[in-house]
């Protein structure tokens, strides 16, 4: 018999499905941005679970969110930001769970209400993992005056090349700049390290805030990869 391959879109919603079992109900829910996130929203919609407060990361989300009736809160109207789970997609995925993110643009909501979570699902189709982070290009969120700089820095460095996503602003305002040719083999120093130059508002490198599983759709079925397991 001739085995059978999913198309990546079957694969990011068997994963969704996968994630529905990882939210409990009356919980406080964050929800990331993109097309996996897109699909565990048809699913918890279709889940009859019902948390008690959900924050979104993106207009986009909170539109699809609302479709399917649930209703969006903000940190700002919580009396304590603290969300018990967050469930979001991701660019790449390497073996020890760091991530790319910012495909969408929405990094810098994620990077804040992920802060918040106490539980982080990352879900994920099996062309999203990689052996080394950087073959996607690095999303990052900056102030427009910075790019010169930015640049440059990025180009000495890093060898990296860095370009403005044409006809982008976030919903916070700003240009993102998408970096390849990188070769990322210390995501937490990098990440660390292109913080710190001023006018980046947020890099697309999630290795501080790493998924607590990550739940892969695959050609057979899902599979989890876990952090406390990777040394
Ligand atoms: C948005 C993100 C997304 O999670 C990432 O781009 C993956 O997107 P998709 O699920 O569409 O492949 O970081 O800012």
């Amino acid at each position: 018999m001739l085995p059978s391959y999913k198309y990546d879109r079957v694969k990011k919603k068997d994963a969704s499905v996968a994630a529905i079992e990882h939210v409990e109900n009356d919980c406080i829910l964050g929800v990331g941005t993109g097309s996996t996130v897109n699909h565990f929203i048809k699913c918890l919609g279709h889940s009859g679970k019902r948390p008690r407060i959900i924050v979104a990361t993106s207009k986009q989300s909170e539109r699809l969110l609302q479709l399917e009736g649930f209703d969006c809160s903000v940190l700002s109207n919580m009396k304590r930001p603290v969300l018990d789970i967050y469930i979001d997609g991701a660019d790449e995925v390497d073996p020890r769970l760091n991530l790319i993110k910012g495909g969408g643009g929405a990094l810098t909501s994620e990077k804040i209400i992920l802060n918040c979570a106490e539980k982080f699902v990352c879900i994920v189709d099996e062309s999203k993992l990689v052996t080394r982070l950087g073959k996607f290009g690095l999303p990052i969120e900056v102030i427009a005056a910075a790019i010169p700089s930015i640049r440059a820095f990025i180009d000495v460095n890093y060898g990296g090349v860095a370009r403005e996503r044409p006809g982008f602003i976030t919903e916070h305002g700003n240009p993102i700049i998408d970096v390849s040719g990188l070769d990322i083999d210390q995501p937490e120093f990098m990440e660390r390290e292109l913080n710190q130059i001023p006018g980046v508002v947020t890099v697309g490198i999630f290795s501080n805030q790493k998924p607590a599983v990550c739940i892969v759709g695959c050609d057979s079925g899902v599979k989890e990869l876990f952090s406390e397991e990777i040394v």
